[in-house]
């Protein structure tokens, strides 16, 4: 493969942010570590992205192209959006993707949604999708197909008689086969996947999680190699697959952190907090990640250890998202109820335990809070990578902050050598690592967040990127302490 092949990276949702005010769109390009990895690759490739803008009802297409033209400039790559009806909406995105496979690989099959008419829109959208590929596309270009919402893409180019070079990143763990066997397209889901001739997850864990469930297929699968990279030798040919963390542009996050601008905001922002200690917890609304444990965690700690009560806070922020999911709606009920519950119990005149807020900031005001917090709290209950952990760490530009993370999110495993790890199920050990977050000695602080920043700034998303690319294209792999991961 020649290093210039174009590249087409296609995701469910385009990198830009729509918006519609007084009848009229405007758009912006999206601040995603992803599209600021991959913009200097696309554009270096004259590569292009296509997906979903996120929009819903009547939207003019030909109106849309005009006013993504200036953004593709502006990105130097070609946005090429795909528009989805209502019910595509309703039953590919929401149904199959947001309330099968997302609950079911990230371990909550209770909450798993088996309607056979998901399934079908998740079969037509895939198709869909791959016309739209087949049309802007030819046969030397790499196509990288990003997350769960898009397997069944290299099988929708075969069907569509189209030969293209497809590989496949998943952005969230994959099952142990006892829960992926509950699924009623198992096997559909494992021979789609096996039709990219890269598939690459975050951690180790997955990558053997889809090992073991394609073996309950293919009993007589091999796997040759170890490493960062393997093959699988399964129904008569051979794919690569890999175990890569996603990760941050570092130097761009602790450039901001360490601005004059950040520096004056995150003192505000301190001084508007009374309490001398503040946990900082960013999450987008979603279950997986253990938003009400954490916040009952917090609550026992301000029981178990009295003394801290007015002396802590916790400073949560909770990003919008999927609002077409009846769980997101009852989950943003069930914090803001325990929030309240918590407050009501603990406040003082003079002190709240936990500060709340429900929307979006932008990414100077997320650096300053990120700058401001003497803790971050990650307590996901499952987790492909998590990205804010690793945000919290590049902000650190004194190296005081903590860092407490869930052991099940992805990113556990890069960062334990620093970080606090805990189970967030376990109520009592989270509180007593609160308790030694708050009266750990600086320096052993410093020498955490030191060894997590090293292993952040050494493999950041250019690392990833490159080394993906470098995998798909069937080269070494460079500057990658084995060990260490
Ligand atoms: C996770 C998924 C992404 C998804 C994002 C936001 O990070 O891995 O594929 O785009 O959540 O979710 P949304 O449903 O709003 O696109």
């Amino acid at each position: 493969m020649a290093d210039k092949e174009r590249m087409i990276v296609v995701s469910n949702r385009l990198p830009i942010i729509l918006k519609k005010r007084k009848q009229k769109w405007s758009v912006e390009p999206g601040a995603g570590g992803l599209v600021t990895a991959l913009s200097p690759v696309l554009k270096d490739r004259g590569g292009m992205w296509i997906g979903w803008p996120g929009t819903r009802g009547r939207i003019n297409l030909s109106g849309l192209r005009k006013i993504l033209g200036p953004i593709s400039e502006e990105t130097g790559f070609r946005i090429v959006p795909i528009l989805l009806e209502n019910g595509e909406i309703d039953n590919y995105y929401y149904g199959f993707s947001n309330s099968i496979i997302w609950p079911l690989f990230h371990d909550l099959e209770a909450l798993c949604r088996f309607q056979p008419q998901y399934w079908e829109a998740y079969v037509r959208v895939s198709d869909k999708f791959a016309a739209v590929i087949a049309k802007h596309s030819t046969e030397k270009d790499i196509i990288w197909v990003n997350d769960y919402q898009l397997i069944l893409l290299a099988g929708s180019l075969e069907r569509l008689g189209v030969k293209r070079h497809c590989v496949f990143f998943l952005h969230i763990p994959f099952p142990s086969p006892d829960l992926f066997i509950k699924l009623p397209w198992r096997k559909q889901i494992i021979d789609e996947l096996l039709r990219f001739s890269f598939l690459c997850f975050q951690t180790h864990r997955d990558r053997r999680n889809f090992i073991d469930c394609a073996r309950s297929f293919y009993p007589a699968c091999r796997v040759v190699g170890r490493g960062a990279i393997v093959e699988l030798e399964i129904k008569g040919h051979t794919i690569q697959i890999g175990s890569l963390p996603i990760s941050i542009d570092y130097k761009r996050f602790r450039s901001m952190a360490s601005a004059k601008e950040a520096a004056l905001r995150s003192r505000e922002i301190r001084k508007d907090i009374t309490a001398d200690f503040l946990v900082l917890g960013i999450d987008r609304l979603d279950y997986t990640k253990g938003i009400p444990e954490k916040l009952r965690a917090f609550a026992r700690a301000l029981e178990k250890y009295p003394h801290l009560q007015g002396k802590i806070s916790l400073f949560q922020l909770i990003i919008p998202s999927r609002e077409g999911v009846a769980e997101y709606g009852a989950l943003r009920d069930e914090i803001q109820k325990l929030i309240s519950e918590i407050n009501g119990r603990f406040s003082t005149t003079a002190w709240v335990p936990i500060l709340y807020r429900y929307g979006t900031v932008d990414q100077k005001e997320l650096v300053a809070m990120y700058r401001a917090a003497d803790a971050g709290f990650v307590s996901s209950l499952k987790d492909g990578m998590n990205l804010v952990c690793k945000e919290y760490c590049a902000c650190q530009t004194d190296y005081k902050g903590v860092l407490i993370l869930s052991e099940f999110a992805g990113a556990a495993y890069q960062l334990r050598s620093g970080a606090i790890l805990i189970n967030p199920y376990d109520v009592e050990a989270t509180a007593d690592a609160l308790y030694y977050s708050i009266f750990m000695k600086e320096e052993e602080k410093k020498n955490r967040m030191r060894r997590m920043c090293k292993s952040i700034r050494e493999r950041d998303v250019y690392w990833w990127v490159n080394n993906f690319l470098r995998a798909a294209a069937g080269k070494e792999l460079k500057d990658f302490p084995e060990a260490e991961l």
